[in-house]
């Protein structure tokens, strides 16, 4: 057998870079955008009247054009929003909840995503041909899924294919990647995960095949595939920047579970040394982590879940309880508020937001409801039609298991 290998130029994708562009030590209060485009990040342009609305008079915009659209936009908000956006969400929730809750809107003309890329896309997959999907921001990407350009998964699909051969591995995509890797594993017996839904998702590819690649996140991957039983010499990680990932052909063989080298840069900023300092200070927390952070953080957490579990445990828990969590600052944040009977707070102590979800300013907001109310479409995602079709066997394949 000849395998063509291609070799890759390493590039860290932007939005990694601009990442900790809002880290502060102050409270994250929405400000004019004007004040909030000095972080020096990408920001899609916008009229000059909504860049010096403060947060009062964007609120006050925004009720008014819900009004007047009515029941005929429907607001999605994913839990990082932050407390200016999500006030608006008719619906709020983890990646799971808000890609079902999209596909049962069928009442709305459009859906507004307050979300990132990835989330908007897998609402048009599963929305009605008669609806559209907005991202009020179109630069509000995500830094994982640039950590997996398709064609980079696909090289490595090919690769894996020639070595493998077909039908030994099935790829496993987390929900934090592009249509076009859904795509990639509809059209190769594959599922796509999220962070609710990995366990029965993995699973559900080990009853096809004795080897999973799963995408982007390898922690995600990696917690996942220890909890399952699968030993770390069973796991290789892949490199896109290097031939074969980094493996050679025997060791891919031998590995039942393949990791791609991607990462979400809020969730690794968590730490050991931050759980046994929160221990230290309040004996007796709970610390909740979410599972993109490394294995070492998660292994010795009391619990481990998604955005939406988190909400609900420590809504669940006891007056009094006391909770360290692990996860993107605004939802932090808003648990605490919204749990007063308890001590929440976050195991990190800088206030870093994820740089690409808080780049939907309610600026943006506004405008997008603004022009609809006005009878026009801005920022509408579109998928072509073949990426669709093949994204949603995969996606549909993770709703049904679960
Ligand atoms: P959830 O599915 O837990 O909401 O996570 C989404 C995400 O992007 C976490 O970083
Ligand atoms: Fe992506 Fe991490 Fe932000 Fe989630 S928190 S959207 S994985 S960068």
């Amino acid at each position: 057998m000849v395998l063509t290998l291609k070799v890759k130029n390493p590039r860290v994708p932007l939005t990694e870079l601009e990442q900790s562009a809002f880290c502060t030590t102050e409270p994250l209060d929405t400000k004019p955008l004007i004040e909030e485009l000095k972080a020096g990040v990408r920001w899609q342009q916008l009229p000059d009247e909504y860049v010096h609305l403060d947060a009062t008079q964007l609120r006050a915009r925004i009720g008014e054009a819900r009004r007047k659209l009515g029941k005929k936009a429907v607001v999605l908000g994913h839990h990082y929003q932050r407390e200016d956006i999500i006030q608006f969400a008719d619906i709020r929730g983890d990646s799971f909840k808000l890609s079902q809750l999209a596909a049962q809107q069928p009442d709305a003309e459009t859906i507004i995503f307050c979300g990132v890329h990835f989330m908007a896309e897998t609402a048009r997959v599963l929305s009605q041909a008669h609806q559209r999907v907005v991202l009020p921001n179109l630069q509000a990407g995500c830094s994982m899924s640039d950590m997996a350009p398709t064609g980079d998964v696909e090289d490595c699909w090919d690769d894996l294919t020639n070595v493998l051969g077909k039908g030994e591995a099935v790829p496993v995509a987390y929900m934090n990647c592009t249509a076009d890797l859904k795509a990639l594993c509809g059209r190769n017996g594959g599922i796509i995960c999220t962070s609710s839904s990995a366990d029965k998702t993995v699973r559900w590819a080990y009853d096809r095949a004795p080897r999973v690649i799963f995408f982007p996140d390898q922690h995600l991957g990696r917690n996942t595939g220890l909890k399952m039983g699968i030993a770390p010499d069973e796991m290789v990680l892949w490199n896109p920047f290097k031939a074969l990932g980094g493996n050679t052909p025997e060791q891919l063989k031998k590995a039942k579970l393949i990791l791609w080298k991607g990462h979400c840069s809020v969730h690794t900023r968590f730490t050991v040394a931050q759980v046994q300092k929160a221990r230290e200070r309040y004996p007796g927390v709970n610390i909740m982590v979410h599972p993109e952070c490394v294995n070492e953080v998660v292994r010795i957490a009391d619990h481990v879940g998604s955005t939406e579990a988190i909400v609900r445990t420590i809504a669940a828990a006891p007056k009094g309880s006391v909770w360290g969590v692990g996860t993107e600052i605004n939802l932090v944040s808003r648990i605490a508020h919204e749990n007063p009977d308890k001590t929440v707070f976050c195991l990190d102590p800088i206030v870093c937001p994820c740089a690409t979800m808080y780049r939907i300013h309610p600026a943006y907001l506004a405008w997008v409801l603004d022009e609809l109310a006005a009878g026009r479409v801005v920022n509408e995602i579109t998928v072509g039609e073949e990426t669709a079709r093949y994204a949603r066997i995969a996606l549909q394949r993770m709703l049904d298991v679960g």
